[in-house]
């Protein structure tokens, strides 16, 4: 008997704001033909139910507080070109979004760096009841000095923000479960609101935090939200094999692309858990046509529409390192500095060869490292298969070129190839977004 081929989990990659991870989406003709206002809900509405329509397994938005001057030390090239700016709170959106949908999962980043986890565990549990148990977190520590700036502290090294994120998490799980499941009672008769047996002062005494508990928000459905990771770096990783459900991650090139998953499964099979609890999810920009060279044509004309400032000024955001100090004409990968690390090796050309600061800075404005891939309905299905099998799973965080155009064709014309060929739900199964991540 054949293997049942594994299902794919899908995600909508935003952000409340009006440039995701393509610096063209904001003025991409179809953008801009398309006429929302980002401002206002009903974009997202309109994708919400979209993505629902198409089964996905949540929308998640990003979240910067910030406007970066990373770039030549001044907000100006951010304010250009829409450089991830501005960026709407995603929190309140979510509960919008939670009360025009019914199932779909509905997620956003949080830092850990700059609020007490006492306001962030009150909140997702607030959330989570709202949306009948459809809240996930993605927990982030920021890794950039424009957020601390902004929130009046000094910045601090990857370390310590992750050694404090261990701790910030605890609070928050202590807080989660400080009501027991059947603390809430409510008869009017005896007359018992709740029972103070069942309701637990957490009096939590750490290194960075203390606080004394209970959460004054009974237990929701999901008990706090799901949890999701996107971290790189070692300690990022470690975070994620502890805690994560899903893990975002951007890797252009398929065998990085499974290699960050099997160290991540690795991870976390040594700490006890099964990996399969931690589906990795890997960023995609897709790209449908008619026929094969309408699709890269698309492409062509979305990849044209990005200017080289503008990818200049997002990739300094993201490396928090100033572009503008190294000579564009350089290889990227011969530079040294500590910040660059991260990113340097993520980009090459079709034949592998290394790209200069200015080639790499124009593809992170394309996509953000992303892949893109392009196609007719079917040929796009194989190769996004292709690239989801050479990993072992799990499926994508999709990214749209121009929006909601490229949700919409997605959901229209990918989505039911998928289901054609058994590798995507036809319908939901659970109701909560725990649920769709464990199918
Ligand atoms: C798909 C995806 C989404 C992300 N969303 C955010 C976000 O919303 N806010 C943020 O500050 N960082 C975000 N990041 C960045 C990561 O959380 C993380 O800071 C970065 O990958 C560096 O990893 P490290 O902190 O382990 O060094 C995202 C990364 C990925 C791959």
């Amino acid at each position: 008997m054949p293997d049942t081929p594994k299902k794919l989990h899908l995600a909508q990659f935003m952000v409340h704001g009006p440039t995701y991870q393509s610096h063209a989406m904001w003025r991409h003709p179809e953008t801009v033909k398309a006429g929302y206002d980002w401002q206002r809900p009903e974009l997202y509405e309109h994708i919400a139910r979209t993505c629902e329509r198409g089964k996905f397994d949540m929308l998640f938005f990003a979240d910067l507080n910030y406007i970066s001057d990373s770039f030549r030390g001044t907000i100006a090239p951010a304010l250009k070109h829409g450089s991830q700016v501005p960026s709407h709170d995603p929190m309140p959106l979510l509960t919008w979004l939670g009360a025009v949908t019914t199932r779909i999962g509905l997620a956003s980043t949080f830092s850990t760096s700059h609020v007490h986890p006492f306001h962030v565990a009150r909140t997702w549990a607030t959330i989570d009841h709202l949306t009948s148990g459809r809240a996930g977190w993605n927990v982030v520590t920021s890794v950039n000095h424009n957020q601390s700036a902004n929130y009046g502290v000094d910045h601090e090294e990857t370390e310590r923000r992750y050694e404090k994120a261990h701790e910030y998490f605890e609070v928050c799980r202590q807080l989660w479960n400080s009501w027991d499941e059947d603390a809430l009672v409510m008869d009017p008769e005896i007359p018992q609101f709740a029972d103070p047996d069942k309701v637990h002062r957490i009096d939590f005494e750490g290194e960075f935090y203390r606080s004394r508990g209970p959460l004054n928000v009974t237990r929701s459905p999901q008990n706090g939200p799901v949890i999701m990771q996107a971290g790189t770096s070692p300690k990022g990783r470690d975070f994620a094999a502890q805690y994560a459900e899903a893990v975002f991650a951007i890797q252009p090139q398929r065998a990085e692309a499974k290699k960050y998953r099997d160290d991540i499964r690795k991870r976390a099979a040594e700490l006890g858990r099964n990996p399969d609890a931690c589906k990795v999810l890997f960023g995609a920009q897709v790209v449908v046509g008619s026929s094969e060279q309408e699709a890269v044509d698309k492409l062509g004309e979305h990849n044209a529409l990005v200017e080289p400032e503008a990818g200049m000024t997002v990739m300094s955001a993201h490396l928090d390192f100033d572009l503008s100090t190294l000579p564009s004409d350089s290889i990227m990968e011969s530079h040294d500095h500590p910040p660059l690390q991260r990113m340097k090796t993520r980009y090459r050309d079709d034949k592998g060869k290394p790209l200069t600061v200015a080639e790499v800075a124009k593809k992170h404005g394309q996509s953000v490292g992303v892949p893109q891939f392009t196609g007719t309905p079917e040929s796009v299905t194989d190769r996004l298969l292709e690239f989801a099998d050479y990993i072992g799973g799990d499926g994508f965080i999709l990214s749209p070129l121009y929006n909601p155009g490229s949700i919409d064709e997605f959901v229209d014309l990918v989505v039911p190839e998928l289901q054609k060929r058994g590798r995507f739900r036809k319908n939901y199964t659970g109701k909560m977004l725990r649920d769709h991540l464990s199918e």
